[in-house]
């Protein structure tokens, strides 16, 4: 090629570099479009009636099946965020752009296998109550037999419907109900990235809890996602059989689940002086350690959520001064301090509003350091539509272990009340941007501010 290139003239020259541009960018997007859409050999393969609901499992392993009715995977095709954004956004935008279509059916790749491999696209709604509604069931994870892809993504589970059941250990006792067959895959990480990984269309991980565990502490040390979603207890796995000491509880409690996030990360904050007068300046450090979690902070649907620390002083009279973090210089640093932006203008395609504005970026007081992934849409704008991401932004997560320091230099007003003043660093978290929530008419408790940690120092003002 490059022969060619260099005995043809400037012109022929332009056009074979262009050509080979071409070329790659098609094999580029190719690719991405292969592993998005790489185990559609399920998609439609299996009719509803050739699979068993999660009631019937029920029968015979009660306990388990009301732990698993309180988790998210329960509610993965039901809960009213997923309802609002498969349809009022991820499908009217396949609507408005027939291309994305494919990339639209895959989200039940996730969110409800069975009705993936039943193939009619859209789902039912939930109110319809059809076995699309039974999500992320137990018959999906116990007919997974292997892992398609290294790393898994995209759905990247080997299921086939049957009476053999595949688990982590053999049984006690014989079930009268199923074979269980056992597959290494259970104990593993690979297990549950099979949908914790995603990868869209232009080729950007959307999702990387399964890759962020592996990189971190917890894969050297051999900590698997199970040990803190599925801990294990004295508990009874079927009514016919004996209690095990080391049964796996199926709680799957994540971000949803407020005493999962609260204590996730340690908040301390101390001055570098402990008196000061009006007019003088005290430097705070506030030290943030990841002490919970074996993924970053925030992970998975890193593109709704928004993880913010507030520091507010208050004089001796009750007179609150809100603080500013100091800017540290890198690279993207806008998008991790509150301010007034608009964004996630991507909406209006799905929502039919020509020229929409946008709405608010943060929704939460300025100048706050904020702990994020920015995604951004083809036009280069912030977006929380994931599959309609083209670039990820500056990563400033909290990973597993991390501790990230941050400074606020405070001037003392002149004003102030002399005596004790009380300096208090808040880290909060919610679910869904709040001024996304309120747009799409989300309901309040996806936006609920949850507070994960909380420290106080004192300072002296001198009059
Ligand atoms: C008629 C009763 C019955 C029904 C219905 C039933 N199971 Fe079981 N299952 C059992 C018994 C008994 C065991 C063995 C429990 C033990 O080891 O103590 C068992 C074990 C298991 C195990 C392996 C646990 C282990 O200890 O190794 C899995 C996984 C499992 N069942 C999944 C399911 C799923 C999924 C369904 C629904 C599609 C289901 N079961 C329905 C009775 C039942
Ligand atoms: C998200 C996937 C997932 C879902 C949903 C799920 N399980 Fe499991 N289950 C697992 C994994 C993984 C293990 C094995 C963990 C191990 O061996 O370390 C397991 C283990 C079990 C066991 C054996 C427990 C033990 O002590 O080893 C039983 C019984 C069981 N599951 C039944 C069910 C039933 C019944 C449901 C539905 C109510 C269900 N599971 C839903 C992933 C799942
Ligand atoms: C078949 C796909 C699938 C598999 C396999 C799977 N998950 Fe999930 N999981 C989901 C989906 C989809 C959701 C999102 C539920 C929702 O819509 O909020 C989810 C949600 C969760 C949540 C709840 C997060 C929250 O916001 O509270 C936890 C925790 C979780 N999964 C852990 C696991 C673990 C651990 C495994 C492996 C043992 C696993 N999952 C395997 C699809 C899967
Ligand atoms: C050392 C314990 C630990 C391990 C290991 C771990 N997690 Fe978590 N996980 C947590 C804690 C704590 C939270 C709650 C804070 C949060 O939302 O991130 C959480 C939250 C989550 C959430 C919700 C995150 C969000 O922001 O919506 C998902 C999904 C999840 N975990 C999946 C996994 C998967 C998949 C693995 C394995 C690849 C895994 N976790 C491994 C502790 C752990
Ligand atoms: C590769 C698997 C996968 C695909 C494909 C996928 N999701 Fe998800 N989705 C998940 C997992 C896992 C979570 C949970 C992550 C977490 O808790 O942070 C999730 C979370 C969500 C949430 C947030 C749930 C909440 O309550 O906070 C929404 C909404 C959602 N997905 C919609 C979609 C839509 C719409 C599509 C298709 C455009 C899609 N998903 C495609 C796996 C997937």
């Amino acid at each position: 090629m490059l022969k060619i290139i260099k005995s043809a003239g400037k012109k022929k020259s332009i056009i074979a570099v262009f050509t080979v541009a071409l070329l790659l960018l098609f094999l580029v997007s190719a690719s991405a479009y292969k592993v998005m859409v790489e185990n559609n050999n399920l998609k439609g393969a299996y009719p509803y009636k050739k699979f068993e609901s999660a009631s019937k499992c029920r029968t015979c392993h009660p306990g388990i099946y009301e732990q698993w009715s309180q988790s998210m995977m329960s509610q993965a095709y039901t809960h009213h965020w997923d309802e609002i954004e498969y349809f009022d956004l991820a499908e009217a935008h396949a609507d408005a752009v027939p291309a994305i279509r494919d990339v639209i059916d895959g989200c039940n790749g996730c969110h409800t296998p069975l009705a993936f491999m039943n193939g009619k696209f859209p789902p039912a709604r939930p109110s319809e109550k059809t076995m699309a509604n039974e999500s992320v069931s137990c018959e999906v994870c116990h007919l997974i037999q292997s892992s398609t892809s290294e790393p898994p993504v995209n759905f990247s589970y080997f299921i086939e419907p049957g009476m053999t059941k595949f688990a982590g250990r053999n049984p006690s006792v014989e079930s009268p109900a199923h074979k269980i067959v056992v597959k290494d895959i259970f104990r593993t990480t690979e297990f549950c990235g099979n949908c914790h990984n995603e990868k869209n269309p232009f080729g950007v991980w959307v999702k990387s809890t399964q890759l962020e565990w592996k990189e971190g502490p917890y894969a050297t040390q051999g900590v698997p996602c199970q040990d803190c979603h599925m801990p294990r207890g004295h508990y009874l796995n079927a009514i016919m059989g004996k209690p095990y000491d080391d049964a796996r509880l199926h709680l799957f409690h994540g971000a949803h689940d407020p005493g999962k996030v609260r204590g996730t990360v340690e908040v301390r904050i101390e001055p570098d002086v402990r008196e000061a007068e009006p007019g003088e300046t005290v430097k705070f450090t506030v030290a943030l350690f990841n002490a919970k979690t074996g993924h970053k902070f925030p992970t998975g649907s890193v593109e709704d959520r928004i993880l913010w620390l507030n520091v507010e002083a208050t004089d001796s009279k009750g007179k609150v001064y809100h603080l500013n973090v100091d800017k540290k210089g890198f690279d993207g640093e806008e998008y991790t301090i509150s301010g007034d932006y608009l964004a996630y203008q991507d909406m209006g395609i799905p929502k039919k509003i020509n020229d929409f504005k946008g709405v608010q970026r943060d929704g939460i007081p300025a100048g706050n350091r904020i702990f994020r992934m920015p995604y951004f849409d083809p036009e280069g704008r912030m977006t929380i539509m994931q599959w309609n991401t083209a670039k990820l932004g500056v990563d400033y997560r909290i990973g597993p272990r991390e501790t990230k320091t941050e400074k606020f230099t405070f001037r003392i007003p002149a004003n102030v009340s002399p005596g004790q003043m009380k300096v208090t660093a808040t880290l909060n978290y919610q679910l869904l941007v709040k001024p996304v929530a309120d747009f799409l008419n989300v309901p309040e408790e996806e936006s609920a501010i949850i507070v994960v940690n909380d420290h106080t120092t004192f300072i002296s003002i001198l009059p």
